[in-house]
């Protein structure tokens, strides 16, 4: 049986980011049926038939999927339940009564848009500097010509799960992006196809991370923060091929342009 929520919402309103931001506060009811993006929706709509403007917030999927949500709320990235993205959350994880603080990412790497939505334009530098992989794309291999590992396969898995959401920066104290990269790193190291331009890419793509976001010291909110459960291990895994990387690439007479 669904319940009805009264609500307090203390939502960011910012017009860009050279603009100067603050909080304002909105009451409404919701059921606690609706996902945490229809209740915003529902707000929106509120709004404009109050001759008000809605509030802007990114999302696409809204099945976990595409990584363009992503809200901090109560301090929280992507809210309070472990392992989930915003549009996945549902209503019924607040109470009755309950002041709800909504923000955007805050990272100097992710400038803000409008409201709750930032730039991530960042995270697609670091996976531009990556280049391609030169494996052959024509018809479909036999499956067993390339054999991959049973523990490779599942940990690049793993990796790819990665949705590019940016929670990781927003959580951490530093807005490092180690498990983004790590992540978009070892879904391709660890695998036979992704061994041709290792070197090279680990090399760029961790110096383009370097440019844009802080420093990693460990305090593991990333992995916390992350709806997909990317592990921290990802990043010991980047910190060694990174060193392997340096040593190789200037063998080979300096770095590399991966791609
Ligand atoms: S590592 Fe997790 S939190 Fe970071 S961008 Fe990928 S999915 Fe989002
Ligand atoms: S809207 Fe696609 S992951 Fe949330």
């Amino acid at each position: 049986m669904s319940n009805m929520l009264n609500l307090t919402l203390k939502v960011w309103r910012q017009d860009g980011d050279a603009q100067v931001g603050a909080f304002e506060t909105y009451a409404t009811t919701i059921s606690d049926d609706a996902s945490f993006l229809e209740m915003l929706d529902f707000v929106n709509e509120e709004l404009l038939a109050a001759d008000r403007e809605p509030i802007a917030f990114d999302h696409d999927c809204r099945e976990g999927i595409c990584g363009t949500c992503g809200l901090m709320i109560n301090g929280q990235a992507h809210g309070p339940q472990h392992g989930t993205a915003t549009c996945q959350l549902h209503m019924r994880k607040f109470s009755d009564g309950d002041t709800i603080v909504i923000e955007p990412w805050r990272a100097a790497a992710f400038p803000v848009v409008k409201d709750l939505i930032v730039n991530r334009a960042a995270f697609d530098r670091i996976i531009e500097s990556g280049g391609y992989i030169t494996v052959n794309t024509g018809a479909a291999p036999e499956a067993n010509q390339t054999p991959v590992p049973k523990e490779a396969a599942d940990a690049a898995m793993d990796a790819a799960a990665c949705i590019g959401c940016g929670a990781c920066v927003a959580a951490c104290p530093n807005s490092a992006a180690q498990l983004f990269t790590s992540a978009k790193l070892a879904h391709l190291n660890l695998l036979p196809q992704g061994q041709a331009e290792r070197w090279a890419r680990t090399e760029a793509m961790v110096d383009t991370m370097e440019e844009f976001f802080g420093s990693c010291t460990n305090h593991g909110e990333c992995q916390d923060a992350c709806p997909k459960e990317i592990s921290i291990d990802f990043i010991a895994m980047m910190n060694r091929d990174y060193v392997k990387s340096k040593l190789t690439n200037r063998r080979r007479g300096g770095q590399r342009k991966a791609g």
